[in-house]
């Protein structure tokens, strides 16, 4: 037996004579076996357990009738019925492979056997992909497992990244040809595990255009029950993410486990049960519009998926992904660094603004106590509405007559930071770049093109296009003082191809593009590395763990309605922390949603996430602007604790009367609670808000930024967790009596602080 530990708690127990793996660090247990035929089995994943040396006796071999078999005049041996880490199809197992690669005799079978394996302290880099990192090699464990397919030439390598301080594992697999013939990958999933039942309610997030990730609970049943997308972005519709339960786990108890892909493109997230109750779980690139060309010495490698358990409920694997984020994806200098509290033009003017206009609108926002004005779309090219400009990255003199240094300077003068909306992937057919290079824009020959919004996207799988636009975006970073860019992408993909390559790599397109679009990325990050880039998609169509890792927030949802937010943040946040999440206070009528919320409200809900404000506050009556400036202190003051302290969900904003959530510093000492209303029941309820991770031991003086009969009382953190935090007067009341307290009203909401004492 030999163990690698890092000094850090990462260990990787394997014994070779048993050819058994053991990923563990204390909290979970990742145990893998190579049995003597070579299969690459999945003995368990969850809750951590002592190792011994063989677990064998996991592996279960029962003869059942049909099944095919392995072992000539053996009856047991079936790979229709072993638990499985890299499945592949045509060799008995009639459940989705993990893999399929295509040969020059038309067969798209692989039989994959064990190789042998590597340990190494950290965490390796994925060429050309996110992935999470380590700051110090004692902070993870990698485990390599080597299968190979002798008579293709085929290698697989698993890669197994367990965490010392997180309940998590990263996988991803490199496919490699080491044949005499070219092979077509034409399946790759980054993550196969098989579960020995089926007893989860699978909750995945579902959504649309203005109602991004709102959760939705299933148990699982026979066959596959998948999410997925096809958009070449991870999409409004589904997001790459989803957590498997044990049925009656709740925010903090229970068994859940969560998985998540570093990717921003086509992917495939499948819960698959068959009639023996065994769960295979498969998450990967889509194998739809996916084939990869391998010529003999080429490697492929997919990206990366993650897999957390929790023994504390969803709760338990929310913080796992949240700190996942903070610590391993999020790089650079804005690792758990606050970010500026900004304002955003696109609300305020739309395309109808000249330089004066904005920089009236950046003046007050400084008295406001703003630190970052970010002009929108519509300040280049012949940009005057949506269907011109995309491409051409200069600016409109019409507008801006003293181009983005002129502006810039302005804005720097009025003391804040000055911000930027590019939508670098995307084309006009009304613009010089199109009438200069139509052949950039994704086409397949011969065939119409389909338009989103008036525009195309361009084919970021060739880098001369990736050059051209990292060229003009470089220049204007160059010219002007740009602390952060808005990064749009407004259209999803139709008549994927690649007019660059040839037949044979028609299949790498999508993923092509990809990673030309983390290319561009990589290439700004590097040259301008204290850019802030925040991600955007049509809203949040593109907010995935991929996109984190070059753009550590990214706008949730363009929905700004304070209600539909607290949906929205609500269902963002199983997987994803609050510093990822853009949220801005607009106006009323909400411009989504035509709500009137009071703009308390709107700044109790965006708080918790990256705030700003998209409108313009010139317009706002003294007192309601008297109220942004507080507001604004408010989130100074306790922005360090929101952006990187831990965030429990209390109360779910599914039903119509009350949503609750808190926001607990690393230290324990302060948290802050979000109580909103949302539709008043005139004589409610009693009601009592649950509070988590505070100490139970210490005293926390409440503080209340509306009316609360509890304002200025202090509670044991046991008290406020175990009896819960009274939530039912002030605003809550009951209408006549309360009057001292406040009335309630529809939309109205408090902020609660506790400081330990
Ligand atoms: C998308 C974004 C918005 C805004 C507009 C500009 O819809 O989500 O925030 O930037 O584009 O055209």
């Amino acid at each position: 037996m030999q163990a690698t530990q890092t000094a850090h708690g990462a260990a990787i127990i394997v014994n070779e004579q048993n050819r058994q793996f053991h990923l563990t660090n204390g909290r979970i247990s990742y145990i893998i076996k190579a049995d003597e035929q070579g299969t690459l089995l999945s003995l368990y994943f969850g809750k951590a357990v002592p190792d011994r040396e063989d677990f064998g006796y996991l592996i279960e071999l029962a003869h059942r009738p049909t099944s095919t078999c392995r072992i000539d005049g053996d009856l047991h041996y079936s790979l229709e019925h072993l638990r499985q880490e890299y499945p592949e199809y045509g060799t008995g197992d009639y459940r989705t492979p993990a893999i399929a690669v295509c040969q020059p005799n038309g067969s798209d079978m692989v039989d994959l056997t064990y190789d042998g394996y590597h340990v190494s302290q950290g965490k390796p880099k994925l060429e050309g992909l996110p992935a999470t990192y380590v700051d110090n090699e004692d902070d993870a464990a990698t485990l390599s497992i080597d299968l190979v397919d002798r008579l293709i030439g085929l290698s697989v390598t698993l890669n197994y990244t367990v965490f010392a301080d997180k309940p998590a594992v990263a996988r991803s697999v490199v496919i490699g040809n080491n044949g005499a013939d070219a092979l077509s990958v034409e399946r790759a999933m980054s993550l196969s595990l098989d579960l020995p039942d089926s007893d989860y309610d699978m909750t995945e997030f579902t959504g649309a255009w203005s109602r991004e990730r709102h959760p939705h609970t299933q148990h699982l049943h026979y066959g596959t029950q998948q999410i997925e997308s096809l958009r070449n972005a991870s999409g409004h519709f589904a997001n790459p993410v989803a957590a498997f339960a044990r049925p009656g786990a709740s925010e903090d108890h229970g068994e859940v486990i969560g998985l998540a892909f570093e990717y921003s493109g086509n992917f495939d997230l499948h819960a698959e049960v068959d009639t023996y109750d065994v769960t295979r779980l498969q998450l990967g690139i889509n194998e739809r519009g996916f084939a990869w060309h391998l010529e003999p010495g080429e490697t492929f490698q997919t990206p990366e998926a993650l897999i957390a358990y929790s023994d504390e409920g969803y709760d338990g694997m929310s913080r796992a992904f949240h700190r996942l984020v903070l610590d391993n994806i999020v790089r650079g200098a804005w690792k758990r660094r606050e970010r500026p509290i900004l304002i955003n033009n696109w609300e305020a003017t739309y395309f109808d603004f000249d330089e004066d206009k904005l920089v009236d609108i950046a003046r007050t926002a400084k008295q406001a106590g703003v630190e970052l004005f970010v002009l929108d779309d519509g300040w280049f090219g012949a940009r005057n509405n949506d269907t011109a400009g995309l491409g051409d990255w200069t600016p409109n003199p019409a507008r801006l007559p003293q181009g983005l240094a002129g502006l810039s300077k302005r804005i720097n003068d009025l003391g804040l930071k000055f911000g930027l909306w590019f939508e670098p992937e995307m084309v006009n057919k009304d613009s010089d770049l199109y009438r200069a290079h139509p052949d950039w824009a994704v086409h397949t020959p011969g065939r119409h093109m389909n338009h989103g919004r008036n525009e195309f996207l361009l084919n970021f799988a060739n880098k001369d296009v990736v050059d051209n636009i990292y060229g003009q975006m470089s220049r204007l970073l160059d010219e002007a003082n740009i602390a952060y860019i808005k990064w749009d992408m407004n259209r999803f993909v139709s008549e994927g191809y690649d007019v660059t390559r040839g037949a044979e790599h028609q299949g790498e397109a999508y993923h092509r593009y990809i990673l030309g679009v983390y290319d561009l990325l990589e290439r700004l990050l590097q040259r301008f590395p204290d850019l802030i880039i925040e991600g955007c998609a049509s809203g949040g169509g593109r907010f995935d763990m991929g996109m984190l890792y070059y753009t550590p927030q990214i706008w949730c949802s363009d929905d700004t309605d304070a209600i539909e937010r607290l949906k929205i943040q609500y269902g963002t946040s199983y997987f994803y922390p609050l510093s990822a999440m853009g949220a801005h206070v607009s106006v009323v009528p909400n411009h989504q949603a035509n709500r009137i919320t009071p703009i308390e409200t709107r700044a109790n809900v965006a708080m918790f996430g990256t705030f700003g404000y998209e409108l313009d506050l010139n317009t706002l009556s003294e007192e309601e602007f008297g109220k942004v400036r507080s507001q604004i202190e408010f989130f100074k003051r306790y922005r360090e604790i929101i952006h990187t302290g831990d965030f429990h969900r209390l109360v779910s904003p599914d039903g119509n009367e009350q949503a609750a959530w808190m926001v607990v510093s690393r230290d324990r000492k302060t948290a802050i609670v979000g109580d909103y209303r949302i539709l008043l029941t005139p004589n409610s309820r009693y009601m009592r808000l649950h509070l988590r991770g505070l100490d139970e031991n210490a005293q926390y003086r409440v503080s209340c930024t509306g009316a609360s009969s509890i304002d200025g009382a202090a509670f044991t953190g046991a008290e406020l967790m175990r009896i819960g935090m009274v939530s039912s007067d002030g605003s809550y009341g009951e209408m006549g009596d309360s009057e001292p307290l406040g009335k309630a009203s529809d939309f109205s909401s408090r902020l609660f602080v506790l400081t330990a004492e």
